[in-house]
């Protein structure tokens, strides 16, 4: 979650206000920004763990129909989600209402957006949750930089038993949780320990950026 240092011209694609603050998506070259706030969110520069979210999870569900992902963000994991045809409905609960107008806009670098069995909603996906247990096959977190270093102070609560059982009571039976974090967060990993739906596991992937290591982790729950 590093901004990339570059001389490239910068294009402004998109800038609106949302209840997260200033939303600004640029381009500068190859590469696509998003901005919230004044705060660096991602780019394009590696996404393979955004990707990753979505890929490790589907993996571990025999029939991963109806999948919810918190955070569109530039629209990766979902496009990831959209790539499985056993997928029959992505819903995506994104708390920046512009992003959700450009992913419909096709303003978004994720391939594969413009699907219909896609649903962008601009809601706090710790609402969602709560209000759709037992509804989904699989659920995917990818909302802030994980639970040491957020970027809304308002997404605590998510990371946090609280949140964390609201997830897992989310899930369908045989569901898969999977949360995403810029880094390792043993809190994170002993409260889903402590959940009675399954079996949770830290999977830790090394992603170069700028000349430094990164040790992105996504958290799982399964069956
Ligand atoms: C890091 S980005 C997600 C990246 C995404 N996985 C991708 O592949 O591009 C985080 C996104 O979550 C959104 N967000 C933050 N808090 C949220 C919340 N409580 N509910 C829903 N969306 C939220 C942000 O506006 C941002 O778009």
């Amino acid at each position: 979650m590093l901004r990339a240092v570059s001389t490239d011209v910068v294009e402004t694609v998109g800038r609106a206000d949302s209840v997260a603050g200033e939303v600004v998506l640029r381009r500068r070259g190859e590469v696509t920004e998003l901005i919230v706030g004044g705060v660096f969110v991602m780019d394009t520069v590696d996404v393979s763990t955004e990707v990753d979210l979505a890929d490790i999870a589907l993996s571990l569900h025999p029939r991963p129909e109806r999948v919810l992902v918190g955070g569109l963000g530039l629209g990766f994991t979902a496009a990831a989600v959209l790539a499985d045809p056993r997928v029959r409905h992505v819903r995506v609960a994104e708390i920046a209402a512009p992003l959700a107008l450009w992913a419909g806009e096709g303003l978004l670098p994720a391939p594969g957006l413009a699907d219909e069995r896609l649903t962008v909603e601009v809601a706090d996906v710790g609402s969602v949750l709560g209000a759709t247990a037992g509804g989904w096959d699989v659920v995917l977190l990818d909302v802030d930089n994980g639970p040491g270093f957020l970027v809304r102070p308002e997404n605590t609560d998510l990371y946090a038993r609280a949140g964390l059982r609201s997830a897992a009571a989310a899930l369908a039976p045989g569901g898969v949780l999977a949360i995403w974090s810029s880094h390792r967060a043993p809190d994170l990993l002993a409260e889903l320990r402590r959940s009675d739906r399954g079996t949770a596991r830290e999977i830790v992937r090394r992603v170069h950026r700028e000349g430094r290591e990164f040790d992105y982790a996504i958290y799982v729950l399964t069956p």
